[in-house]
């Protein structure tokens, strides 16, 4: 257990899991989906995924994590060795998150840190952020600056690095972002924008707004990548998982709304919502939001907390989906911590290096028309989340069976109610909303 780590209680299980799950698809991700998605529509189908879906899964996977005590690649081999596969990919899946998380979070970075310097203006002007990810060397630095960070604070294990960080980070963010979500409601345009992401307009329906929807869920909750069995393993018994889940989505919902609700109505307060604006994708909140920062008085200053929470925010997410995979190279091979980060940390470096450069010098890579980082994140959020989710449901639904999960879910005494309809949501629900949505998305 030494070289596991454990959670000290509850809360620090929750903060842990909340800071895994809060983090870049929050702030950065969900905000651009809504504004692409057509607004309020996507919103709906998200929030009833999330309190359908998520929330039954994250109760799966931590009853799953904790009943095996073990990293995902012993986990699944523990359960049978039929589906030790499962464990490869949800150790998979995080590792090629992290190259392009690390990309964005190197981004961050570098805005937190310019901010500081009181160079606000400049990140406000038109074409700032496609010159400098464009940039052969400053981005790719920072995002291998920002994987060492990572990797410095998984090799000193989770409790001491994650709970502590998220002790201060979530509190504060969340006043942050409630007072810029306000102060960016009244900004002249704002209203619009808030009316844009709450009125769902279903002509705006598409096929691709499910997956992407689905995929966002997957995501933000960190589902089918291994993390919450990974840190449902680190929990004693005697923990409620079913109050557990509810704060861990409820708290990211929070935090992915109140971060929509400060890009969307900027970009109407800045570009009266221009369907060009709407669509930047990945680039919103990196032109968006330096526009309203340097609209404060001292916006220098207030842009450069911003960026240094989301910062923290993306780190306490990164240590998250490091550690699945350090946990199973610990659980499998026998390695020590220091080792595991050692043998993974160079490869998951020249992969940083290749998605950095994807922007700029290797931008004539192009994989069925998308750049590696635009392949790599649809490549993990609309087909390998929705799938490793998928095949979760179906071992915990038909293999291990939903009494052997809500045994785990009751261990010590926890009551849950509602035993049947989730049994019932195991096994027929959830894996088949998951495939038709999955189907879809081809169609
Ligand atoms: N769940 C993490 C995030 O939302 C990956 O950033």
């Amino acid at each position: 257990m030494a070289e596991r780590g454990s959670f000290t209680n509850k809360m620090g299980f929750v903060l842990a899991t909340a800071g895994a799950a809060v983090g870049l698809g929050n702030i950065w991700r969900f905000p651009y989906l809504v504004a692409e998605n057509g607004g309020g529509l996507f919103l709906l189908v998200y929030l009833l995924l999330v309190f359908t879906v998520g929330i039954a899964l994250i109760l799966t996977e931590s009853a799953v994590g904790r009943r095996a005590g073990a990293g995902v690649l012993s986990a699944f081999s523990k359960i049978s060795k039929r589906w030790t596969f499962l464990g490869y990919l949800s150790f998979f899946i995080p590792l090629l998150i992290l190259s392009f998380y690390a990309v964005v979070g190197g981004w961050v970075l570098q805005y937190g840190l310019q901010f500081l310097l009181g160079n606000g203006l400049e990140m406000a002007s038109p074409g700032y952020f496609a010159g400098f990810s464009a940039d052969p060397l400053v981005p790719t630095v920072l995002a291998l600056v920002f994987l060492a960070l990572t990797a410095g604070i998984v090799i000193r294990g989770v409790q001491k690095g994650v709970e502590k960080t998220c002790r201060f980070v979530m509190p504060t963010l969340l006043v942050m972002l409630i007072i810029l979500a306000g102060y960016c409601i009244c900004m002249p345009g704002g209203l619009e924008g808030v009316a844009y992401m709450f009125y769902p307009d279903f002509s705006e329906f598409t096929p691709g707004l499910l997956i992407a929807a689905l995929g966002q869920v997957f995501f933000s909750l960190t589902i089918g990548a291994g993390l919450i069995i990974t840190y449902g393993s680190y929990l004693p018994k005697k923990e409620n998982l079913v109050t557990s889940a509810r704060a861990v989505a409820v708290f990211d919902v929070a935090v992915a709304v109140l971060a929509a609700m400060m890009v969307i109505p900027a970009v109407f307060a800045f570009s009266g919502g221009s369907p060009e604006t709407l669509g930047s994708g990945p680039d919103l909140m990196f032109i968006v939001l330096p526009q309203v920062f340097v609209s404060f008085p001292f916006g220098n200053l207030i842009g450069a907390l911003f960026f240094i929470l989301v910062f923290f925010a993306a780190i306490t997410s990164s240590v998250a989906i490091y550690e699945v995979g350090i946990s199973s190279l610990i659980d499998r091979f026998g390695l020590s911590r220091k080792r595991a980060v050692l043998t993974l940390s160079l490869p998951l470096a020249a992969a940083v290096v290749l998605v950095s450069l994807g922007f700029g010098v290797l931008d004539f890579i192009q994989i069925n028309g998308l750049g590696i980082f635009a392949f790599l994140d649809y490549l993990t959020n609309n087909i390998l989340l929705p799938i490793s989710a998928f095949l979760m449901s179906i071992v915990a639904g038909w293999v291990i069976k939903p009494k052997g999960i809500i045994d785990e879910i009751c261990a010590e005494g926890v009551t849950f109610r509602g035993q049947k309809i989730f049994s019932l949501a195991l096994r027929y629900l959830i894996p088949a909303v998951i495939l038709v949505i999955l189907i879809t998305g081809f169609l």
